[in-house]
């Protein structure tokens, strides 16, 4: 088992700061002709950090080197209050001077199925490949509660050997349905981070940093050839760990 890169922080703002100051640096490394490429996730945590670094980051950072993408997305409208390409837009994108071109958004109100297809050729597009699959420069996890991430959620593990790029998928309970980025893809990136906090992911945590449970879908998050970094708050943060 690859040795668990694991940072504590004592706040969601000083794990911006230290995102912001990763990130600022990376991007300082990207040569004139490329680009860097970062697949984003929903949900409240990815949000806080977002707010944190469109705060801190605006001039400390040449956002014309990004091209965002999206780790997964919910099937609906980019107006709907579920969106997580509204979500990111909100919080991040329009306060900054981000390309439109440079914004790869999942299609939350097409056909999901099509839209799996429609993505997956962006990818092929737009982000280098390695293993024949595409090869991001980060991805940016969240982590729910009962082991689910990016899209993919327990029973749902066959996402980790599917050879697509995205699939269509639905929500166990409310059977919302969903597009995803599949399991290959999030591990063949070069830097892969979770970023979980709040005292209410602490048995998560632990029975996917100690016990390594794989019917949590996040046990299965192994890079490739990159690395895998757990940005946790101290809430987030079992006894033992
Ligand atoms: C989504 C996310 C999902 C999220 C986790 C953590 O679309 O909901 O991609 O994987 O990142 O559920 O969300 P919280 O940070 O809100 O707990």
């Amino acid at each position: 088992m690859k040795k668990k890169n694991i940072r504590i922080f004592e706040s969601i703002g000083a794990l911006g700061e230290f995102s912001l100051k990763w990130l600022t640096s990376r991007i300082k490394e990207v040569p004139d002709n490329e680009f860097f490429t970062v697949a984003l996730s929903g949900g409240t945590t990815p949000k806080q950090l977002f707010e944190y670094i469109a705060l801190h980051g605006k001039d400390s950072i040449n956002w014309n080197k990004i091209l965002f993408f999206w780790v997964d997305e919910r099937c609906v409208p980019p107006d709907s209050s579920e969106s997580n390409y509204r979500m990111t837009r909100l919080s991040l994108l329009n306060k900054l001077n981000i390309p439109e071109n440079h914004v790869f958004r999942m299609f939350g109100e097409v056909e999901p199925k099509e839209e799996a297809l429609r993505y997956s050729r962006i990818l092929l597009e737009n982000v280098s490949l390695a293993n024949d699959f595409p090869r991001f420069d980060l991805v940016l996890l969240g982590l729910g509660e009962d082991g689910h991430t990016a899209s993919i959620f327990r029973g749902n593990t066959q996402l980790f050997q599917s050879r697509q790029f995205c699939e269509a998928v639905k929500h166990p309970q409310t059977s919302q349905q969903r597009i995803t980025l599949t399991g290959n893809v999030i591990n063949n990136a070069s830097e892969i981070a979770f970023i979980v906090t709040g005292h209410s992911k602490t048995e998560i945590i632990s029975n996917v940093l100690n016990k390594h449970d794989t019917v949590y879908p996040a046990s299965l998050v192994v890079p490739v050839h990159g690395h895998l970094t757990w940005l946790l708050d101290k809430e987030a943060v079992p006894s033992k760990i």
